[in-house]
Formats: C-alpha cells, structure tokens, sequence
C-alpha cells in the first residue's frame, strides 16, 4: 500500500477563526489519517526554512510575519495519495481560483489569509514534517487506515 505522509498547517488566520475542527473534518472525511499533531507558535527561523523556496519573493517578509503572528496548528497526514489529495481538498493558492468545494474557495477571500498549508511533494513533505515532528510524534493508525483502502 503506497501511503504519503504530508505536512498540513491550520495557519493563524484559521485558528483564530475558530476553524480547527472544520479543516481538520474535511481531511479526515476523505479518509486520511492524522498520525500526529500539535498547536505551536513558531518563531522567525522556523517559519523562514518551512518557506525557504520564497525567500527573495516581493511577499516573502509578509508570509513569515504572518505565519509567526499567533499559534498555528501542525498535523502530519497520512492515505493514499494524500498530498495531492490534501492539496485538492485545500485548493489553489488564490481563493478565487480555489475550486468550488475547497477549504479555500469556501471559507478563504485572499491569498495572504488562505487558511491553510499542504506540502506540494514527496521531496517537501519530508523536509517540512522534519521541521515540526520527530519520530516520536508519530503513531501508526494503519489498521484505521485500511478501513478506507483497498490494496
Ligand atoms: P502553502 O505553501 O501555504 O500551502 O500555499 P501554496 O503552496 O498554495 O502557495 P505557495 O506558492 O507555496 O505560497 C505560499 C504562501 O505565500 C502566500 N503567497 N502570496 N502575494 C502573492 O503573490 C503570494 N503568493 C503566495 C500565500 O499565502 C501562499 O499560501
Ligand atoms: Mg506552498
């Protein structure tokens, strides 16, 4: 069974939103297993390497202030195909290009306050899962996620 472990952030905007359990719904609804999780607030260097492929982009200073702003929600995200999946349950990065249905296009307005983050691939997943969770965050839920897979 191919399983992707993908790094999904509740950013601030949703947390303080009171969004937590409908984002986190939505992902569990398709199926996907949360294998680990935790509320943190991270500090500049930590939210400068999560988003070090825009270092240098015109909305670079922005995104790390944002993110840093207030607690974000870190959970690792487990099934079949998950991080296109939770890209797909996530949307596009502009609400209002975000398909309807999707967490973005439903609950989100602009692109600075979208909601939330999906790793965009295997490569990245890993980085970013090591720059929140180690090994010992995590719990196997295979036997919860064979309910939802057929091998
Ligand atoms: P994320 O990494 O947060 O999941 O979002 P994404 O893959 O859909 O988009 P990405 O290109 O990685 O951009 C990261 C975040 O930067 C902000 N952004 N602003 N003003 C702009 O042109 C612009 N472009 C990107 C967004 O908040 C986006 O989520
Ligand atoms: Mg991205």
């Amino acid at each position: 069974m191919p399983i992707d472990r993908t790094l999904i952030l509740i950013k601030p905007d949703a947390v303080s939103r009171g969004l937590i359990g409908e984002i986190t719904s939505r992902i569990e609804r398709r199926g996907y297993i949360v294998s680990a999780m935790k509320l943190v607030q991270l500090d500049g260097e930590r939210a400068r390497a999560h988003y070090a492929e825009h270092k240098g982009k015109p909305f670079f200073a922005d995104l790390v202030a944002f993110i840093t702003s207030a607690p974000l929600v870190a959970m690792a995200v487990e099934g079949e195909g998950a991080i296109a999946g939770c890209r797909q349950i996530i949307g596009a990065t502009n609400p209002l290009d975000a398909a309807p249905g999707s967490i973005r296009a439903d609950l989100a307005q602009t692109i600075g306050r979208n909601l939330v983050h999906g790793s965009d691939g295997a490569a990245s997943a890993k980085r970013e899962l090591d720059l929140f969770f180690e090994d010992k965050d995590f719990v196997s839920r295979r036997h919860d996620l064979e309910r939802w897979i057929k091998e």
